[in-house]
Order: structure tokens, then sequence, then C-alpha cells
């Protein structure tokens, strides 16, 4: 018997350990994060072009999580300095992802900022990036003989332009590329605002500095 509440205790200690330092530890440093001064709240129409990122499955091929240079070239790559918990105040629930199929896209907005690219890459990408493994989203697009008032007509390349119609993109395209394009976070963060209960190490990592090394 006196074995089985050696095995007991001990699995209650670890149970105990691992909640503090994987859950309590966490919750406490973030606490008092603050968005940073530049990063702007998101508005409706991107808020509902985030619910159609997360309802495509963006996330499962796409990041949003740059690493600090130590890590991985992400900063070579053109993604952006790493990224610091401030970044994502107003990110519920984030977006991080764990696969990168494609490009990390936390500064998509500074890379590319162009409504008309982004929509025609949804339509179809491989009209932008030939070989391309990312999905085409067509059925975020209606086809029409001709543009009505008021209607996004996207500008595809003439490759891949449908013979005698038009693309016209529906508000779901339209919110999702505002979401993109919104997405720039390569505003400087001062080291040491986000990361207060941090160690030194990891604030450097996240410095701005970094970014010209
Ligand atoms: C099956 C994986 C996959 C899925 C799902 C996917 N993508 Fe991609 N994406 C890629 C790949 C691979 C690339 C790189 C090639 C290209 O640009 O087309 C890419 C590129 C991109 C780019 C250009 C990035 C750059 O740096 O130029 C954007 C923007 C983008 N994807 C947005 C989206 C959005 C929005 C969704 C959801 C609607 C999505 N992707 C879904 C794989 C994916």
């Amino acid at each position: 018997m006196e074995n089985e509440y050696k095995l007991l205790s001990g699995a209650m200690v670890t149970l105990a350990l691992a909640t503090a330092t994987l859950v309590v530890l966490p919750y406490l440093q973030l606490s008092d994060v603050q968005p940073p001064a530049e990063l702007k709240p998101y508005t409706d129409q991107q808020l509902r072009g985030r619910e159609v990122y997360i309802a495509m499955g963006c996330v499962y091929c796409h990041s949003q999580q740059p690493r600090s240079q130590s890590q991985a070239p992400d900063f070579q790559r053109g993604w952006g300095r790493a990224s610091v918990a401030g970044d994502y105040y107003y990110d519920q629930p984030h977006l991080l992802g764990t696969m990168r199929t494609g490009p990390d896209l936390f500064n998509i907005g500074a890379r590319q900022p162009s409504v008309d690219w982004n929509l025609g890459h949804l339509y179809e990408p491989r009209a932008y990036v030939p070989g391309s493994t990312m999905p085409a989203f067509p059925f975020m697009f209606t086809l029409k003989d001709e543009a009505e008032d008021g209607d996004v007509v996207v500008k595809l390349p003439s490759s891949h332009q449908p013979w005698g119609k038009v693309v016209v993109a529906k508000p779901e395209a339209l919110d999702l590329v505002q979401y993109l394009i919104g997405l720039d976070h390569t505003y400087p963060i001062e080291a040491g605002i986000d990361l207060p209960t941090l160690p030194e190490t990891a604030r450097q990592a996240s410095a701005p500095q970094e970014a010209t090394e």
C-alpha cells in the first residue's frame, strides 16, 4: 500500500508542477501586457474577415508568429521582427498557427498591401505564383457577364481572366482582404515594455535593433 501512496503523491506533485509552470506562470507573466501604441484595434470589417480566415482554415497553412533570429531566419525571409506578447493584444483567439505550408502572414499587410493582388490571389493563387500549392477560393467570388453598380471587380492577369466574364468579389472576400492588409506589426517595439517578466536575453531577442543586424 505504501508504494501506491508514493506513486500517487509523486503523480500529484508532477501535475501541480506542470500546472504551475505551463498555466499559472505564463498567465502571471502576461497579465500586465499592454498593446503597443501603434497597434490599432481591428475594425468591424476586419473582425468579420478574421472569422472568414478561421472558417477557411488559413491557419492550418499559415502561421502568425515571426520568430527571433536566434531561432529561425524569419526576418531574412521578409516576415518581420520577432513578435511580442503585446502584438496579440486584440487577437482573440490568437491565430499563431503551427504549420508553415505557406509564408508567415503576421506582416502580410506591409509586404503585400494591394487589395487587387490579394483578391486575385485568393481567387486563383497560380495566376500570380506559378506552381503555388495554395488552394483557390473561387466560391468567394461571383462570375458575372458585366459588373453592376457597387461591384468590386477583381483585376486578374489576362492569362487567368475568364473569357467574356467579370470576377466580382463577395463580401466575405472583401472582409478577408481587409483583415489581411491590416496585418502589419512592423512598428518598433521598445525592449522590455511588452515582456515585463522575461529575462534579459528574451528581451534582447525581440528588440528592434535585431531587425537591422
Ligand atoms: C494548403 C495550404 C494553404 C492554405 C489552406 C492557405 N494557403 Fe495561403 N499560401 C500557401 C502557400 C504554399 C503559399 C505560397 C505560394 C503563394 O503565394 O501562392 C501561400 C501564400 C499566401 C499569401 C501570400 C504570402 C506572401 O508572402 O506573398 C497569402 C496572402 C495567403 N497565402 C493567404 C491565405 C489565406 C487568406 C488563406 C485562407 C483563405 C490561405 N492563404 C490558405 C498555402 C496555403
